[in-house]
Parts: structure tokens; C-alpha cells; sequence
């Protein structure tokens, strides 16, 4: 294999009589692979130059080309302006051009045209479809027509996932196992995204609650990108009628969260060494009174004060 990265006279004499046959093997990666609204891709042109000189790299998004490379003029790179496609003109080169603030309506074919320089000025293009997808913003919520159930009744429940696009696969899991539930039923939101809907009915027996516990999950997922879920608890009616609801997600760690700033609260002056407890007083009446307003604050605060 002849190398003709550097121009000579007698390199380039060489190539032009072995008959070089120059370019090969244009590719178009993106990277990631799922491109995500509001993020960054970058759009990777791989080629085999087979020794040939480089005159141009353009990048189209349609037909239209919104940026060039042209090792041998100068500036080298050049952006032409495409409504929604910002060039980081830092991180683009010869190679790759970096794309940041993707939108949705941004989604469609992107090529790669490369050019080598005289004498061949063989051409190449690589063409790829890029989706861009949302994310949900939210967690998907998981209902039930009733708080508890006897064996022989039937539990029916609804999982709507937030909207995103494409819209989110939905699973109902019964104690770990997937089950099967309705078709999804697809709805457009205000903010022209997708929500995805499934309900499932189930006949209770009591071999649904091993260890007294009945769990049902919905997971809804985006590719390899979101992955989330409701779950619901029902305790054996034997054992105990109430249900027991968990939240996943922000909910539990707020209340973690808040238990933990009231403990710090009540234990602050007792840790706090000094005189002037008035203050603090003051403080944890106005951090109570929206808490209890009965005589229960009275002996909270006798006991923080004392
Ligand atoms: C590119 O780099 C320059 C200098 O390092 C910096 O001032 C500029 O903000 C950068 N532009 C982008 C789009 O990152
Ligand atoms: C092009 O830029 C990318 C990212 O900044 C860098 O990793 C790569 O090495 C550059 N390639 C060339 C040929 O300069
Ligand atoms: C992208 O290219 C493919 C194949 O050439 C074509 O079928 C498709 O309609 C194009 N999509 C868009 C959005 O232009
Ligand atoms: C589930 O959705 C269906 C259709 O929207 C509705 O009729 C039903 O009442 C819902 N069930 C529950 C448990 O929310
Ligand atoms: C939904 O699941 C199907 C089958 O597993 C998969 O092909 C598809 O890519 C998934 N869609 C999304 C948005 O995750
Ligand atoms: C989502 O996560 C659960 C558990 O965390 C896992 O069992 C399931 O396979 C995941 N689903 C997808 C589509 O990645």
C-alpha cells in the first residue's frame, strides 16, 4: 500500500503510476447513539483515504450544508447558517462537527460528503437518519380502582406514563413478573409530545401475596435511556387491611430529607452551647406553628428549651 500523505513530486509521480484508488468506506457516526432534545451530538465522518490528500469535508442536514472543511484554505472550517443547528465551531473539525441545543424538529437525514484532492477528486457521501427524542420530565403514575382487595375480586389499574417522544413502552409487573396488560393507547399532550397508556385487570387470589405483600409496578422506559416506575403495596386483608402506598422517586428522600432537617431542628440547641435560648425559642415557634398548633408545641418547645 502506497502512502501519499506527503506531497512530493516523486510520491505523487509514484501514486499517479500505480493507479491509487483513492477514498473508500465513507461512514457517518453519531455519537451518542440516541440523541436526546436539548443536548450535544457529534456527527463523526469516518473514511478510508487510502493515502489520497483531503480537499473538502461538507455536512448536510437535508440538502442543505451547514458547515465545510477545506484543510487547504483559509479560514479551514466554514459554517453556513441552517435555522436550529449551532456549530461548536471548538470542538469541529476535519473529522467531526459537534452539534449543541438539539431540537426535535431538528430530526432527519444528516451527510457526509468527502472529497479528495487532484488528481482523483474522488467524491463519497455517507447519509444517516438522526432522531432526536424528549425525555419524560416525570414519573409515570401508577392508579387502582380500590385501595384493597379480597381474594376473588379483581384489581384494576391504570398506568399512564408523562409524555415524551417517541412515547415510553409501559410494563405492568405483578410481584417482579411482567405481565400481560391492554394495548397501550397512545395521547398527544399539550406540548405536542405522546403519553402512553395501559390498564390491566387482575384476579386476586391468595397466592398473589407471598410474604403478605402484594406489589404491583409500572415501569416505563425510553430505549436504554429511561427507565422508571410506580409501585403499589397491598398487604394481605388477614394481616392488615390498610394499604400500604410507597412512592418512589423525589417523594421519599423529600420526606428523608425533611425528618432529618426537623431532628436537626429539635437537637440544635441542645448541641448549640451558650446562653441565649430566647432566640432560638423564637425561631422554632415560627418553624412549629404551621406543624401543631395545640398544646403539643408547649411541651416541644419546654423540652428543647429546658
Ligand atoms: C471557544 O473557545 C473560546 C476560547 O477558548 C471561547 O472563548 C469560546 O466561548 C468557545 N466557544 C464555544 C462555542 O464553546
Ligand atoms: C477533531 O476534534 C475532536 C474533538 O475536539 C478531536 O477528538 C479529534 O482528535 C479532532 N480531529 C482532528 C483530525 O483534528
Ligand atoms: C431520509 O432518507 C431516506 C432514504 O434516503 C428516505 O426514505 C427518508 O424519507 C428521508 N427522511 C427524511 C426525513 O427526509
Ligand atoms: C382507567 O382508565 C379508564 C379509561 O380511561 C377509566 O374508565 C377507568 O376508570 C380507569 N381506572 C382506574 C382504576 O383509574
Ligand atoms: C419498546 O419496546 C420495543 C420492543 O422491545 C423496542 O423495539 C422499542 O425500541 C421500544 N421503544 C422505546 C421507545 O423504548
Ligand atoms: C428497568 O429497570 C428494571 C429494574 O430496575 C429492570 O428490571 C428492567 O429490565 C429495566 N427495563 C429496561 C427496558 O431497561
Amino acid at each position: 500500500m502506497v502512502v501519499c500523505g506527503v506531497i512530493s513530486f516523486s510520491t505523487l509521480f509514484l501514486c499517479l503510476f500505480q493507479g491509487v484508488t483513492s477514498l473508500k468506506d465513507v461512514q457517518l457516526l453519531v455519537e451518542p447513539s440516541t440523541v436526546i432534545k436539548g443536548g450535544t451530538a457529534a456527527l463523526i465522518c469516518y473514511r478510508d483515504m487510502q493515502g489520497a490528500p483531503l480537499y473538502s469535508v461538507k455536512w448536510y442536514r437535508g440538502n442543505h450544508e451547514f458547515f465545510r472543511y477545506t484543510p487547504l484554505e483559509v479560514p479551514e472550517t466554514r459554517v453556513f447558517g441552517l435555522p436550529g443547528i449551532y456549530v461548536d465551531m471548538n470542538r469541529s473539525n476535519g473529522t467531526q462537527v459537534l452539534l449543541r441545543r438539539l431540537e426535535l424538529g431538528l430530526a432527519g437525514n444528516f451527510s457526509c460528503e468527502v472529497t479528495a484532492d487532484s488528481p482523483s477528486f474522488a467524491t463519497q457521501i455517507a447519509t444517516k437518519f438522526i432522531d432526536v427524542i424528549a425525555l419524560p420530565t416525570l414519573l409515570p403514575v401508577l392508579v387502582t380502582d380500590k385501595d384493597h382487595y379480597q381474594p376473588g375480586e379483581t384489581l384494576r389499574a391504570n398506568c399512564t406514563s408523562p409524555p415524551s417522544r417517541p412515547a415510553t413502552n409501559l410494563t405492568i409487573f405483578v410481584n417482579e413478573e411482567p405481565i400481560s396488560a391492554s394495548e397501550t393507547s397512545l395521547h398527544p399532550s399539550e406540548s405536542g409530545l405522546l403519553y402512553a397508556k395501559v390498564n390491566v385487570d387482575l384476579k386476586v387470589t391468595p397466592e398473589l401475596f407471598p410474604g403478605g405483600r402484594l406489589r404491583v409496578a409500572c415501569y416505563a422506559t425510553l430505549y436504554d435511556v429511561y427507565n422508571q416506575s410506580a409501585k403499589l403495596d397491598f398487604l394481605t386483608p388477614e394481616t392488615d387491611p390498610r394499604p400500604e402506598r410507597i412512592t418512589l422517586g423525589g417523594g421519599a428522600s423529600m420526606c428523608f430529607l425533611n425528618w432529618i432537617l426537623l431532628l436537626f431542628l429539635v437537637f440544635l440547641p441542645m448541641l448549640v452551647r451558650g446562653e441565649d435560648y430566647g432566640l432560638l425559642d423564637d425561631e422554632l415557634n415560627s418553624q412549629f406553628s404551621y406543624y401543631d398548633e395545640g398544646s403539643d408545641q408547649n411541651a416541644l418547645i419546654s423540652l428543647v428549651g429546658g
